[in-house]
């Protein structure tokens, strides 16, 4: 199914996931929500950030603020998705999420399901290309694609620590998936020049996800 060359192959890190399907649920209550799949790569089923029960993030909370069930802030799905479909690993701000409040003095909560789905999955350093490539007349689905920088050990070789310090620096990208989706196989660059800058002075790299699949 995936095909790299060797001198690509030092570009990049490769893996190929064949777990089945599982599915999670995470709530968080303020700060940070992270998601992660030990195998496979995150596809979000659902996301609400507002408020559905009473229960859900009722601790020391008055219960005036637990009374509103019917609160969620429309977009938060497409937000989740975008963020994080097609990592092993997503961590967002619940104020990266809160884009505007959808029923003020309500106490809102984040919560999200997803899956973790088998895909081929690879870091693209920042100046170096890797080919995607399915065989056997399937075709490349994308799962997520971001270029930026969101730890610090991925494509940190021999690179200064300063370089590797903003893991903050997302930026996902349809490019991607515009050139790739439905071909047998295709080559990107992880470079500025194609995808912009999201964090000068930062070493980038491209995080892509995707599977083979036959044509429908
Ligand atoms: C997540 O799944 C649970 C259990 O199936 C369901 O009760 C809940 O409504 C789902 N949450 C969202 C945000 O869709």
């Amino acid at each position: 199914m995936l095909h790299l060359s060797s001198s690509l192959l030092l570009a990049a890190t490769w893996s190929l996931m064949t777990t089945e399907v599982s599915s999670e649920r995470v709530v968080s209550c303020s700060d940070v929500q992270r998601l992660s799949c030990d195998s496979g790569v995150i596809s979000v089923q659902d996301a609400l950030y507002g408020r559905t029960d009473r229960q859900t993030c009722s601790e020391g909370r008055p219960p005036q603020q637990l009374l509103n069930t019917a609160c969620s802030l429309p977009g938060t799905f497409d937000l989740l998705r975008t963020r994080c479909d097609g990592k092993r690993v997503c961590e967002l701000n619940i104020d990266d999420v809160r884009t505007s409040d959808p029923c003020a003095g309500t106490f809102k909560y984040l919560e999200t399901n997803y899956t973790c789905l088998p895909a081929v999955h690879l870091n693209i350093c920042e100046h170096s290309e890797a080919e995607l490539n399915c065989e056997d007349g399937q075709v490349i689905f994308l799962y997520g694609a971001d270029y930026g920088r969101r730890d610090r050990t991925t494509c940190s070789y021999r690179r200064p620590e300063s370089n590797l310090r903003d893991v903050l620096c997302s930026s996902p990208t349809r490019t991607v998936a515009e050139s790739c989706n439905g071909r047998s196989s295709c080559r990107i660059r992880a470079e500025n020049s194609v995808f912009g800058d999201p964090c000068v002075g930062t070493v980038k790299y491209l995080e892509v996800s995707y599977t083979c699949q036959y044509p429908v």
